[in-house]
């Protein structure tokens, strides 16, 4: 019960990684604050995630013995973040850790890319981020009880990943938002960190879009190709890992364990950065 008593956000709730860190979290004792849009964003190539995910992910955390209270809100609405964080704090009573988890994927080389998909890319996976801090830091430092901020980045954050210039920046980004919030909320007992997961087995790579950036040539992968080419980007043989294994990391910087780690940039990449 590593987080007996706590109350977490997290964005990107509905499914894959938002949902493995709302599990564990719960598991370790803590109630949760989820949001997601449930529906598919313009200019991203990620399946949409629906109302019935988030409903799934509350059921999930609820069958665990723990509170969920759960918004529809899109992370570049800052009105709609601000008002979901609101309700769950007054609901939950308080609010330990954030988790900036939702974001999308497309791609396309950056020479070409269409205006529209870079500024889309930008406004989820890097202000969404923001906004989602900005909606949070308020309740955390009133509260003065410190806390921890997860940022969820991406390998494509410590290293350019070819076809994803637009990705590559937003996540590169949310590095540099997490070392300037690593000082600015220290004298608050606050911590801010980055996780970097590599390929991970969710709807964002497991689609046939994104499978076919893997295995350029190939109008439809199987299944067998697309965890070949992706197991090259790895160190340790394993092709995809599991959201847990991202959510048990976005555990220990969320944990006591973890109190004087701030500013800090963990991947979780089987060895991806290490090639
Ligand atoms: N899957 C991977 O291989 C991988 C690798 C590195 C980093 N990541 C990052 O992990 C995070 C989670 O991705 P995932 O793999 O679980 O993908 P996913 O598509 O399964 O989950 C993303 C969730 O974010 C939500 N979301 C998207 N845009 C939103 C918006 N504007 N407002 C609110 N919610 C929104 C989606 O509805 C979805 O439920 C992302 O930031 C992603 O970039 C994923």
């Amino acid at each position: 019960m590593r987080l007996d008593g706590n109350a977490a956000l997290i964005t990107g709730a509905a499914r894959g990684i938002g949902r493995a860190q709302a599990v564990r979290f719960a598991e370790e004792g803590a109630d949760l604050i989820l949001v997601d849009r449930c529906a598919a964003v313009q200019h991203s190539t990620t399946p949409g995630a629906t109302s019935a995910d988030l409903a799934e992910t509350v059921r999930q955390v609820e069958a665990l013995g723990r509170r969920a209270i759960a918004a529809v809100a899109d992370v570049r609405d800052q009105e709609a973040l601000d008002a979901a964080v609101a309700r769950g704090v007054r609901e939950l009573g308080r609010l330990d850790i954030v988790c900036a988890t939702a974001g999308i994927s497309s791609s396309g080389p950056a020479d070409t890319m269409p205006a529209e998909v870079w500024q889309t890319m930008l406004d989820v996976n890097l202000t969404g981020v923001w906004k989602t801090c900005k909606a949070a830091i308020p309740h955390m430092i009133n509260a003065d009880q410190g806390g921890s901020i997860i940022l969820v980045s991406s390998i494509a954050g410590l290293r350019g990943l070819v076809g994803v210039g637009h990705y590559t920046a937003a996540k590169h980004g949310v590095v540099g938002l997490m070392r300037s919030l690593a000082k600015e909320l220290a004298p608050h007992r606050i911590r801010v960190n980055t996780v970097h997961p590599a390929n991970t087995r969710t709807d964002m790579v497991q689609n046939p879009a994104t499978m076919r950036t893997f295995v350029p040539g190939v109008a439809e992968p199987t299944q067998a190709q697309f965890e070949a080419a992706a197991q090259t980007m790895h160190l340790l043989p394993v092709p995809l890992l599991d959201p847990r294994d991202v959510a048990n990391a976005s555990l220990f910087l969320a944990s006591d364990e973890a109190r004087y780690i701030t500013g800090a940039t963990l991947p979780v990449d089987a060895g991806h950065c290490a090639r």
